[in-house]
């Protein structure tokens, strides 16, 4: 065999094995992703999820957030809004970045995002109600008064 010829054998034995590899791994057939869900605290785990358990449910049930869904900047949002509002702590960068890759892509925005009020002649009645606003509701009522227009957005907002 000439020195040629084993070259070109080697050259077209590696562009087999390339061939074959990338084939394979294009043939692996897509697996679908099971979430698998801590049965105490009822979240999705994931390599962060320790981390947002340990950061996210000593005041509230981690329910309040795994019923809740949101983008990247909902949840920091959220996050701003209980730290100004609720006493929650700054987080060292580091995790706050864990917090958010874990809400991120476990909680997104969707079905299970909070749900918009019920209208108010679904609700059950308010028993902190003041006589006034008793007074205008039974007014409502009665027709005597016509309830102020709102306009509903179509996007929900
Ligand atoms: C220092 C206490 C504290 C910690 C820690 C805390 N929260 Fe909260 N959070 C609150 C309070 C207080 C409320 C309001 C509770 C209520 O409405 O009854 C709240 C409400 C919420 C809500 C509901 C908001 C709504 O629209 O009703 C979500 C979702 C939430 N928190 C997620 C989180 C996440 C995610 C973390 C971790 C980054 C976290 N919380 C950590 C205090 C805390």
């Amino acid at each position: 065999m000439t020195k040629r010829i084993r070259h070109s054998l080697i050259l077209a034995a590696c562009g087999a094995a390339t061939f074959f590899f990338i084939n394979a791994s294009a043939a692996e057939p897509k697996k679908k992703v099971v979430k698998k869900i801590d049965p105490t605290s009822g979240m999705i785990i994931d390599e962060n999820w320790r981390t947002v358990q340990a950061m996210c449910s000593s005041c509230h049930s981690p329910k309040l957030f795994t019923n809740y869904g949101g983008t990247r900047e909902t949840w920091t949002g959220l996050i701003r809004w209980m730290q100004q509002k609720q006493g929650l702590w700054e987080f060292p960068p580091e995790i706050e970045t864990q917090i958010l890759d874990y809400l991120e892509a476990n909680y997104p925005p969707g079905e299970a995002s909070r749900r918009r009020n019920l209208s108010a002649d679904l609700r059950p009645p308010n028993p902190y109600t003041s006589d006034a606003r008793a007074e205008y509701e039974e007014k409502l009522k009665r027709g005597e008064i016509t309830p102020p227009k709102i306009t509903i957005d179509p996007t929900g907002q």
